[in-house]
């Protein structure tokens, strides 16, 4: 299986994976088997679907793992949608939003958990799924899953430091559990925001932009104070800090920002280059890791980016890449602690094809790279 461009797939072509776009029942808008069509091409461009899977010769063998399954994912848009909705319920009436009424969550962080746990917890490559509408939803679970991946390797190795400033190693389940939530949550003051800011298609104006910056304080606000836990509220408050002190809403630096609003900060700008939004397109995994990377030490935590790197693969399964000496390949897998030297299967003439193992030929660097996102998280 490997990722095209979907304007570039070519008729009779076999889908390798459902396409769930925008479909928050869980019924796909194309299965995977179906042959491409000039029709089905227009559907999925129309939907914003930019990318595709498809299994062809070249690509056979190559697995493509979803790190969060389609099941997941569908309950997980349908508890986020509705703990939104309750929220915006509580926001007219005046009200809070109390733990009790999102309960639902606590249920989708566990399933997402779990589905990391599965997978090995390493190798990750996210990326969007969805058309740019109902961005808010998938973007929330994203992010939940790309910073549990992260959070999971980061306390593992970090542990994690309570009031004294004491490193822990115990009781990780139930930080990665928090953290969940807050990662569920950490955009729910967007909800305050005005519809023609939030989704304004260019720059927004000075006065705009101070609007928008409001949307962390505005999410710890509509949290009933006393219920929720003071590490939730942080990952809502903090995910724009940054490491440096140049981020809001507070212009926190360093260890005054929780590690868990560390994490959220990364997890957050990773998913946002990768994803498809209404006024950029999605950019691929190399790039969202690129960014990431070059933060490094400014604006992230450079523990946290060292867990990052460990987890999250820049060349997934089935992404097109070309060598420095100009040959072309598909990734064919990537391997466990050296997340950019992948196996990549060389395409020549006549069908012939070899693969090479970047890790063992570290003389090798890959140069180039397709721009096309995946249409939904996979493993590498
Ligand atoms: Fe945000």
């Amino acid at each position: 299986m490997r990722l095209i461009s979907t304007t570039r797939a070519q008729d009779g072509v076999e889908l390798g994976r459902d396409v769930m776009i925008g479909r928050p029942d869980g019924v796909p808008l194309l299965r995977a088997g179906v042959r491409l069509t000039n029709r089905y091409r227009d559907l999925l461009v129309k939907a914003g679907v930019s990318a595709i899977y498809v299994e062809d010769e070249l690509s056979e063998g190559i697995l493509v793992e979803p790190v969060v399954d389609d099941m997941t994912r569908a309950i997980a848009t349908r508890a986020v949608s509705s703990a939104f909705k309750t929220a915006r319920d509580a926001m007219s009436s005046g009200k809070r939003l109390a733990p009790d009424t999102v309960e639902a969550l606590e249920d989708v962080v566990r399933r997402i958990l779990e589905q990391i746990e599965g997978s090995g917890g390493v190798a990750l490559a996210l990326a969007d799924l969805s058309s740019a509408d109902g961005y808010t939803f998938q973007h929330s679970i994203d992010v939940t899953a790309v910073g549990l991946m992260i959070g999971h390797r980061y306390f593992t190795s970090q542990g994690w430091t309570d009031f004294r400033g004491e490193r822990h190693y115990d009781q990780v389940e139930e930080r990665l559990s928090t953290l969940g939530l807050g990662l569920l949550l950490h955009d729910i003051g967007k909800l305050a925001i005005p519809l023609g800011i939030l989704n304004k298609p260019g720059k927004l104006t000075p006065e705009e932009w101070t609007i928008m910056k409001s949307h962390p304080r505005a999410g710890v606000d509509m949290l009933d104070g006393s219920q929720w836990s003071p590490l939730i509220k942080s990952v809502v408050l903090r995910h724009h800090e940054r490491w440096n002190g140049s981020g809001y809403p507070d212009a926190k630096a360093g260890a005054e920002i929780h590690p868990m609003a560390r994490i959220a900060a990364v997890a957050d700008v990773y998913d946002a280059i990768t994803s498809e939004r209404l006024y950029a397109p999605a950019r691929p995994a190399a790039d969202g890791v690129r960014a990431i990377i070059e933060g490094n030490g400014t604006l992230f935590d450079p523990e946290v980016v060292d867990a990052f790197c460990r987890v999250v693969a820049p060349f997934p399964a089935g992404t097109s890449v070309e060598l420095q000496d100009g040959r072309k390949g598909i990734v064919v897998s990537v391997p466990d602690g050296a997340l950019d030297r992948p196996v990549v299967r060389i395409l020549e003439g006549e069908g012939a094809r070899t693969e090479i193992s970047l890790l063992h030929d570290p003389g090798i660097r890959i140069s180039g790279w397709d721009h096309v996102s995946p249409p939904s998280p996979v493993a590498a």
